[in-house]
């Protein structure tokens, strides 16, 4: 790696869920051996960091976001020397590891939350944030996240309420507790001292709800799509400007370690204003804040570059932008974005491997896995059998990695029955696609090879430039151009020139253009002068 080269600013990161990854024992779950077992083709693809679903124990009631050990591995998973081996072997491999931190709630199992649930003076009572009931109900109308049912359960033994934005198995930690803080402090500095190089931090804007518990306010014009959902504008149960305070703590913690650890922040607020405060005014809160808007732009350069645009308008000089099209809450990008066409999801790939930012691609994204239709009793996300059948629950992106065509899909043993049923692996897997020198997967990796070797890719500006409608084309920094047809119709753009470095179909490769270059249907370019 070039001394100069910033991993998780230059490089391309990587986001495994892990029990769909690789399974090394043959349980049908995917474990952290797993992960290790296939860090050659992590290697191989040019991977920089790995963003790790939750790891820790869990009674699973939201695979893994309910923690009921901040400092030890499920067994499902694996060890802590498991662990220890991942970090060794990646980092042989220049691959950094981060794990997800879930620090607004705990699982209703964890032994904080046993000793606090029942009496009003149990030591770790105040962990939690409880209230007295109001006219006999929940103490105000806060509405779960997860059901629009109230976000409050009712602690029959001690007489409160105890609060809980997700499900009432992930009681909401008081973050207005010192003690609380420090526990915390303590749990990165564990993984930290591991050599985990940073952590993706779940619901990050949610941590501190209002002192007073006021009520939300209903919805109203203004409101975004999901929360019109839910029913209620989330300002006073999640949102809070106090959430920044211990991101700065956070921050302030992992620049001390050597060298300095990470925090990329899932900041699922709809405002760019707002997301983008999360990076802090003076840069000293999160390193990288995923970008919702974008995700959940459709894929049509308008929209898409509406929301880059403003990105790069509103980030301070020293802020640095995340894409994503893909992740285990969302969907898969082949799938949401694409409507499953190839030639689609190759555009999408170029795009989040050129834009100026971080590209983190969901295991899968590399060969273009798209989503499985999932009948009512193979789901296991507890969104999805809430709202069955609509809005589609997050089983469908989740389901295991496609290795190999056979049964099993090279994720686990043909014999074992994996914990989510698999997709199509034969018409879509990693080995097939080693073997096919046009494949979405050579594309992927084409594209990140073209990246780590090119400087404007990595830190050169972003300049959006005229183009006929469909196009979004931009050039990065002094002798990169992308430009991407997202229509059904040929264009021809002027004034470009150069030779084509990389095109999505790969027939254009080392193409040369003077002047004027006509693009297909769902085709792009990177070329350069
Ligand atoms: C966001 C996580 O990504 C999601 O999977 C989880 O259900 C919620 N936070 C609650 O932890």
């Amino acid at each position: 790696m070039p001394a100069d080269k910033v991993w998780w600013r230059d490089g391309v990161l990587y986001q495994i869920y892990p029990r769909s990854f690789s399974d090394s024992n043959g349980d049908g779950i995917g474990d952290l051996r797993g992960i290790i077992e296939r860090l050659d083709h992590l290697g191989w693809l040019g991977i920089d960091g790995l963003w790790i679903n939750p790891v820790m124990p869990s009674p699973n009631m939201d695979w893994g976001y309910d923690v009921s050990d901040y400092k030890a591995v499920d067994p499902e998973l694996g060890t802590l020397e498991d662990v220890d081996e991942l970090v060794a072997e990646a980092g042989q491999r220049d691959i950094r590891i981060l794990f997800d931190l879930v620090p607004n709630h705990t699982s209703d199992q964890h032994p904080w939350f046993r000793d606090a649930i029942g009496s009003r003076t149990a030591r770790y009572r105040d962990l939690y944030v409880w209230a007295d009931p109001k006219e006999g109900g929940p103490p105000n109308n806060w509405l779960s996240v997860f059901g629009g049912e109230s976000a409050w359960e009712l602690d029959e033994a001690s007489g409160q309420y105890y609060l809980h934005n997700f499900l009432r198995h992930q009681p909401d930690l008081n973050w207005w507790n010192d003690q609380v803080r420090e526990e915390f402090d303590d749990i990165l500095r564990f993984w930290f001292d591991r050599g985990v190089a940073g952590f993706r931090i779940d619901v990050a804007h949610a941590m501190i709800k209002d002192r007073e518990l006021r009520d939300n306010l209903p919805v109203d014009d203004e409101t975004d799509e999901r929360a019109r959902r839910i029913g209620q504008q989330p300002i006073y149960n999640m949102n809070r400007p106090e959430a920044h305070e211990v991101i700065q703590r956070w921050r302030a913690l992992s620049d001390r370690f050597d060298p300095p650890r990470i925090l990329v922040g899932e900041t699922f607020v709809l405002d760019l204003g707002k997301m983008i405060a999360f990076y802090g005014e003076r840069n000293d809160e999160l390193n990288l804040a995923f970008n919702f808007p974008f995700v959940f732009a459709s894929l049509d350069g308008g929209a898409l570059r509406k929301v880059v645009d403003e990105t790069e308008s509103l980030l301070l000089p020293e802020s640095w932008p995340v894409w994503t099209g893909s992740n285990h809450d969302v969907g898969r990008l082949g799938t949401r974005w694409c409507e499953g066409a190839e030639d689609r999801t190759r555009c999408a790939l170029m795009m989040l491997l050129t834009l100026r930012g971080t590209p983190f691609l969901y295991y899968g994204d590399e060969i273009g896995m798209v989503e499985p239709e999932l009948t009512k009793d193979q789901l296991r996300d507890p969104v999805g059998l809430r709202f069955w059948p609509e809005p589609r629950g997050r089983d469908g992106c989740r389901t295991p990695m496609q290795w190999t065509p056979e049964k099993g899909a090279g994720f686990t043993t043909p014999e074992a029955t994996p914990w989510l049923p698999i997709g199509d692996a034969g018409a879509c897997n990693v080995a097939d696609q080693r073997h096919e020198a046009r494949s979405v997967l050579h594309l992927t990796r084409a594209l990140i090879m073209l990246r780590a070797s090119s400087p404007d890719l990595q830190t050169g500006s972003y300049e959006p430039l005229e183009t006929p409608q469909g196009v979004w084309a931009w050039r990065r920094g002094e002798r990169v151009t992308v430009a991407l047809n997202l229509s059904s119709q040929e264009v021809t753009l002027e004034d470009l020139s150069g030779e084509v470095a990389l095109s999505t179909n790969r027939d254009r490769d080392g193409d040369r253009i003077g002047d004027r270059v006509s693009v297909g249907p769902w085709e792009g370019l990177v070329i350069q002068t």
